[in-house]
Parts: C-alpha cells; sequence; structure tokens
C-alpha cells in the first residue's frame, strides 16, 4: 500500500521539528514537506498531494489553518493548543460536513491521555480537586491544552459539587485560575517539558495522578498513529483517546 503523503506544519519549531523525524521514520507515512511560517500552504498541500497536514504552530494562527487544511480537503492532525470551545465545534462542522477524517489533540502522548482517563474515574469519588501543569518556560499560553481538556473532563463526569471556597487571596492568582470549581496552576520554568498532575483531596487522604513528558518524542507514537487513523475516519475528532 502507499504510503501515507504527510505535511508538517510548524516544521520549524520545537514539535515541528521532533514530528518531522518522527513521520520521516515511521514505515507507511511520507513526509513531503516541511513548512512553515510564510509558506503557502494550500499551493504546497496541491504541489505535494498531500493527504494529511500534522499542525504544531501557535494558538493565534491555528483556527485559520485548521480551516485552510479543511478547505483543502486534506486531513488535518491538529497538536497546537488555544482552539476554544466554540472554534472546535466549528471546525468539526466545517470537517463533518466533507466527511473528512481529523483529529485535534491536546496532548498527544499516552501516559497523558490515561492521566486524563483516571482522573475522570476519581473525580466521581473526590469532586475536590485542583490541577497543577508544569510546562518550559517558552510555552506560549497558558493554562495547557491538556490541563483544559482535563478540567472540562472533571467538570463533565462529577457527580457530586465540590465542598464551598471561603479563603481570600492576599497575592492575587495564588489560587490560580479557576473553573467550574477546580483550580489550575501553571508553572513555567526552564527544564520542564511538559507534566500534569492532578491532585484530589478526601477525608484524610490525598490522591495525585502525575503524568510526566521527559522528551518531546512522547507524543510521537500519538502523532504517528493519528495520521493513520484520519484517513479511516469520517469525522473530526477532539482527544486522541477516540483512536487508541
Ligand atoms: N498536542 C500535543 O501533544 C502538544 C505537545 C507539545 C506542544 N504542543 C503545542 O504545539 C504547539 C507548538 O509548540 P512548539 O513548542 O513546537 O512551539 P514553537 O514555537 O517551537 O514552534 C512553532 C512553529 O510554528 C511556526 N509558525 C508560526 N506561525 C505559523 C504559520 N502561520 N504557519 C506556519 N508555521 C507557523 C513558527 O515559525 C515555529 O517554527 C504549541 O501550541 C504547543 O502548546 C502540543
Amino acid at each position: 500500500m502507499a504510503a501515507i503523503r504527510v505535511i508538517i506544519n510548524g516544521a520549524k519549531g520545537r514539535m515541528g521539528q521532533e514530528a518531522s523525524k518522527a513521520v520521516q521514520a515511521e514505515e507507511g507515512l511520507e513526509l513531503v514537506a516541511m513548512a512553515d511560517f510564510g509558506d503557502n500552504l494550500v499551493q504546497l498541500i496541491a504541489d505535494k498531494n498531500a493527504q494529511v497536514v500534522v499542525d504544531f504552530t501557535t494558538a493565534s494562527v491555528v483556527y485559520e489553518t485548521a480551516k485552510t487544511i479543511i478547505g483543502a480537503g486534506v486531513h488535518p492532525v491538529i497538536g497546537t493548543s488555544g482552539l476554544l470551545p466554540e472554534q472546535v465545534e466549528e471546525l468539526q462542522k466545517l470537517s463533518n460536513a466533507k466527511s473528512l477524517g481529523g483529529l485535534i489533540a491536546p496532548n498527544f502522548a499516552i501516559g497523558a491521555v490515561l492521566m486524563m482517563k483516571f482522573a475522570k474515574d476519581a473525580v466521581r469519588y473526590f469532586p475536590d480537586v485542583e490541577i497543577i501543569e508544569l510546562h518550559h518556560d517558552r510555552k506560549a499560553d497558558a493554562p495547557s491544552g491538556t490541563a483544559v481538556k482535563t478540567m472540562n473532563m472533571l467538570a463533565e463526569a462529577r457527580e457530586k459539587a465540590p465542598n464551598p471556597r471561603t479563603e481570600k487571596e492576599i497575592l492575587a492568582g495564588a489560587r490560580g485560575a479557576s473553573d467550574r470549581g477546580i483550580h489550575v496552576h501553571s508553572v513555567r520554568l526552564p527544564g520542564l517539558v511538559a507534566h500534569q498532575e492532578v491532585i484530589f483531596g478526601g477525608l484524610s487522604e490525598t490522591l495525585t495522578i502525575r503524568h510526566d513528558s521527559i522528551h518531546r518524542e512522547s507524543f510521537m507514537p500519538g502523532v504517528c498513529l493519528s495520521c493513520r487513523k484520519v484517513m479511516d475516519l469520517n469525522e473530526l475528532i477532539y482527544g486522541l483517546e477516540h483512536v487508541l
């Protein structure tokens, strides 16, 4: 069977470089172009007869880029964080109207997907939960896409309300950001890659579920798997867990 023809967009970036290497090394995938800022993606898609575009760019351009990819009729594999829920919905409408398979994944690491799954199970027993996400100091957005996705999953799966909070912040932001009673704290430091803890508090006990990506190659099996899976889908999926 012919190899799947893949373009990496954002190929000069940290994730883009790693994804280019991974796709090049993966049997059944062919890296046909490495695109970055200033390149004409639509032209490249046509010239290279691409079937999949993997996007690791930035939050400010990902929505328009995803629309461009879908508009060109190729399968999107979107790893860039920062898409708003209504933008994800709009992209799903556009893609689904064309029966075009695609995937948006806030996190391509298998361990991170499991962390979210286990956290979703735990919140049914422990409604009091906070998230600490830790990333390298050049990450453009906060909180991370993974933290936002975890928050949404926890808020939806929670069956009991958390204890009401009464504390006063002496220093603004000390309690992090909060959505539906779930606090999220973003740590940015050199030396980190991508890490997250979900901490549950109960009666005289706590439960911590932690995932660490210690190198960007941790995301690559998920990226390569997604490039294959989108070829057989006829809708735009949100979350790697749906194709594992
Ligand atoms: N889904 C995941 O598993 C996962 C994991 C890690 C990082 N990320 C996300 O991936 C994205 C990229 O992260 P990074 O660390 O590689 O960032 P980076 O800043 O190193 O790379 C971004 C690249 O995108 C390019 N770019 C910017 N605008 C562009 C445009 N309009 N068209 C084409 N290229 C453009 C930049 O020139 C740069 O080369 C971020 O949003 C990050 O949060 C996702």
